[in-house]
């Protein structure tokens, strides 16, 4: 069983819950996930360690209310509540941790957060920030009261540029117009890392090819087990299978198939449409 030591909401949409799991925060690393099942009839939820602190013991998960299992993740549960299982640290932390300080030199960083997305770029911005590395974030909403993570953002790179759809807050229009607007002013990045929903990282990445970036992108499949053998995260990268939970989920996202990955995650709609229908009947 595992502790809710903290929950708030950061926007009527999304919640930021703090977890006691100290043998998962003593060795989580930027890009890693885990799956939480709330309690013994839930299903299990894969989702980023948006924060970790080994010292407190403790990870951090933020959750868009989307479907029947957020909402009951979420508006179920409160603070001193129990989740039933936290299992991870899964699936490969981000390439750059591996890099040796000599191959970090030189590199400079751009995130583009899109929605929900922006929560899980805070660990690496700050993992690389922390490493001397100069990051800069773009963080993309449809308005401001949607922006999340702001502050902590703030604190991580060197330049947080945030974009608002409606011009609300910040530079009007998707992170891709703000990123290319940025190269145009002379900035330059040797690395991408896109994180969001997947037609936001589609687009990331055909902007960054055209600006000559490589790019990573974290892959949010659908995932059952989260350890490779039930292949429901299956994608096809660079025209190899891959499974994003075990061989992920970042990867080049020059080499994902896009059209596919979307597909795929698409195909239980109905199932979580009547799931929606019943939760908290
Ligand atoms: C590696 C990874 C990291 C993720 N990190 C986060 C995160 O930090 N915060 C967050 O809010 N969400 C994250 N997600 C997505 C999250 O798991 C889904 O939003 C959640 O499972 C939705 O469940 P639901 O019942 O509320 O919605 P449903 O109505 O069941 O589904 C809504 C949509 O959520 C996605 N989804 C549903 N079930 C799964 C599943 N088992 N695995 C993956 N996606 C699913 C699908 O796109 C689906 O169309 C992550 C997913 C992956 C794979
Ligand atoms: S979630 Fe089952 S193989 Fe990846």
């Amino acid at each position: 069983m595992f502790k809710i030591l903290e929950k708030r909401m950061l926007n009527p949409t999304i919640g930021k819950l703090v977890v006691e799991a100290p043998r998962i925060a003593a060795s989580a690393l930027p890009g890693q996930f885990l799956i939480i099942r709330p309690d013994e009839k839930g299903e299990r939820v894969p989702l980023t360690i948006s924060d970790s602190d080994p010292e407190k013991g403790t990870v951090t998960v933020v959750i868009q209310l989307i479907g029947a299992s957020s909402h009951h993740m979420v508006e179920d549960f409160k603070e001193g509540d129990f989740y039933a299982d936290v299992t991870g640290p899964l699936g490969n932390p981000s390439e750059f941790v591996h890099a040796t300080p000599e191959e970090l030199k030189g590199r400079s960083y751009v995130f583009i957060g899109g929605g929900l997305g922006t929560a899980p770029v805070y660990p690496q911005a700050k993992w690389l920030h922390d490493h001397g590395v100069s990051v800069d974030v773009i963080v993309g909403a449809r308005m401001e009261s949607l922006l999340i993570y702001t502050e902590e953002l703030a604190s991580a790179c060197d330049n947080l540029y945030l974009c608002t759809d409606d011009g609300s807050r910040g530079f009007k229009g998707v992170g891709t117009a703000q990123l290319e607007e940025l190269v145009a002013s002379g900035k330059k990045y040797t690395h991408a890392v896109a994180i969001g929903p997947m037609i936001m990282m589609k687009f990331s990445t055909l902007t960054c090819q055209k600006l000559g970036i490589p790019i990573q992108v974290s892959m949010n499949t659908l995932m059952v087990d989260g350890t490779g053998m039930c292949g429901a995260c299956r994608v096809s990268v660079g025209g190899k299978t891959k499974f994003a939970c075990v061989d992920g989920p970042e990867f080049d996202g020059a080499l994902v198939d896009w059209d596919e990955a979307m597909r795929r995650s698409r195909q239980y709609k109905p199932e979580e449409a009547a799931a929606m229908e019943n939760y908290g009947k």
